[in-house]
């Protein structure tokens, strides 16, 4: 059944290219200086035009210069490849006059115009057997977006079925987490020698954005992840990870408070759990904008008294007596806490499982640091304090070209990430 019914097939509303954008879009094209190089990489900030952009101009190179040939559509998952390149993609070939037909069961495009026909197959990265997959099939180039989340190895193999003559690769991704990210090193340090065009990319390249989405954008990231999504720059997350704490701003005393508004606060604990390492629970009042951190529990077995863990019965009665038995709170908790949970809502206590997704988690809090939108009440959480000074990057991680934070004084830390990430979502952070 054809994809694009006469209703949606022309309603792509194309807005002015702009000058990087227009480079993309003609870059093999008969009369380029740039005609015979073997591919094109671009890299940069978020909503920079990227993908819309390179995915056009990729099925245009490929329905100009192919016909009956099998061409590359990669993505992380199928699924981000749909939402972020396909389904812009069908439209704005619509648009342009050509007929698409989508195979959705087998994840592959029929692209016709003119008399000439080619074949897109969509691949995930990240998908068990895409490698296998891509291993039988012989192609005339591919498109890799958000190339720097995928496998190198997958990469590899994608750039080596592109055996036909005049094949071409196209790139884009926004930074990865360090200097000595695989793409960085072997690909966009290499662009010269490889014969590729590389353009880097920010949202002033995307005429589409208009000022106040800009700076919706720019209000949502902070520290090294502003300058990695909204500068496109490949920096490497190194040394303390809120190094935007302040210790007069992200406090509180009462009188910040207005006695009014707390009663219109919801309130949530939240935990991260510890039998051999400590618990956390964190008590927080909610305004809709900012977290009030009132009060933390910070039970660490190594150094308590007698260096005795505490059963969760324990520390259920601890919960309770911590919370005053109040059961209007909800409770935010590490998901892998299975008996934790369970002594709680024994408790008659509603329990939220935290989302545990660690790097976007800590670009979510760090933004609301900055934003001054956590806080703390003075004097009431002295180990969420220490902590917040000592929480850093993990060097050896960047050595290999990960990212992540030392596994150490993370504990009233994960608690806040688990608070910040499962209850914010993106138009919150951008008020
Ligand atoms: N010339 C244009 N006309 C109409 N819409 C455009 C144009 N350029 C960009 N856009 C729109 O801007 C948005 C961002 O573009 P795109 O998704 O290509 O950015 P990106 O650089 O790939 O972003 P990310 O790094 O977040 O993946 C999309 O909705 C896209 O359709
Ligand atoms: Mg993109």
């Amino acid at each position: 059944m054809p994809a694009t019914s006469p209703k949606t097939s022309n309603d792509f509303k194309f807005k002015p290219f702009s000058r990087r954008q227009k480079i993309v879009l003609t870059w093999w094209c008969a009369n380029s200086a740039f005609r015979d190089y073997d591919g094109i990489i671009c890299d940069g900030s978020i909503r920079s035009g990227k993908s819309m952009t390179m995915s056009l101009s990729f099925a245009m190179w490929a329905m100009e210069s192919f016909s009956e040939c099998n061409f590359g559509l990669c993505g992380k998952t199928i699924g981000s490849l749909r939402r972020n390149v396909i389904n812009d993609l069908k439209r704005m070939l619509a648009a342009r006059g050509y007929t698409v037909e989508d195979k959705r069961g087998d994840n592959y495009l029929i692209v016709t115009r003119s008399g000439k026909k080619n074949f897109f197959y969509m691949f995930g990265g990240t998908n068990e057997g895409s490698q296998d997959l891509v291993q039988g099939i012989t192609l005339a180039g591919a498109l890799l977006d958000e190339v720097a989340l995928m496998p190198e190895s997958f990469v590899n193999q994608v750039t080596a079925r592109c055996s036909v003559e005049g094949a071409k690769c196209w790139f884009n991704c926004n930074p990865g987490g360090s200097r000595l990210h695989w793409f960085k090193q072997n690909w966009i340090n290499k662009y010269v020698e490889k014969r590729y065009l590389y353009l880097h990319f920010t949202m002033e390249d995307n005429l589409s954005l208009s000022e106040r989405t800009k700076e919706r954008y720019r209000r949502m990231y902070t520290g090294v992840f502003y300058r990695r999504y909204i500068d496109g720059l490949w920096v490497a997350a190194e040394g303390v990870i809120y190094d935007m704490w302040s210790h007069t701003e992200n406090l509180f005393d009462d009188s910040d408070l207005l006695p009014g508004a707390i009663s219109d606060c919801r309130r949530y604990i939240t935990v991260d759990y510890g039998t051999a390492n400590p618990m956390v629970f964190l008590d927080v009042l909610d305004d809709g904008h900012t977290f009030w951190i009132q009060n933390e529990y910070y039970y660490d077995a190594r150094k308590s008294m007698n260096q005795t863990s505490k059963t969760d019965h324990e520390y259920g009665k601890d919960f309770d007596d911590f919370t005053g038995q109040d059961h209007s709170l909800q409770v935010i908790i590490d998901p892998s806490a299975l008996s934790f949970k369970a002594e709680l809502r024994n408790r008659g206590y509603r329990v939220k499982e935290a989302d545990n997704e660690v790097l976007d988690g800590i670009r979510v809090t760090a933004t609301l640091i900055g934003q001054r939108r956590v806080r703390i009440k003075r004097g009431k959480c002295p180990n969420f304090e220490r902590e917040v000074e000592s929480y850093v990057w993990d060097e050896k991680l960047l050595q290999r070209g990960e990212e992540g934070p030392v596994k150490e004084n993370d504990h009233a830390m994960d608690a806040m990430r688990y608070l910040c990430k499962t209850l914010v979502n993106r138009r919150r952070l951008a008020q």
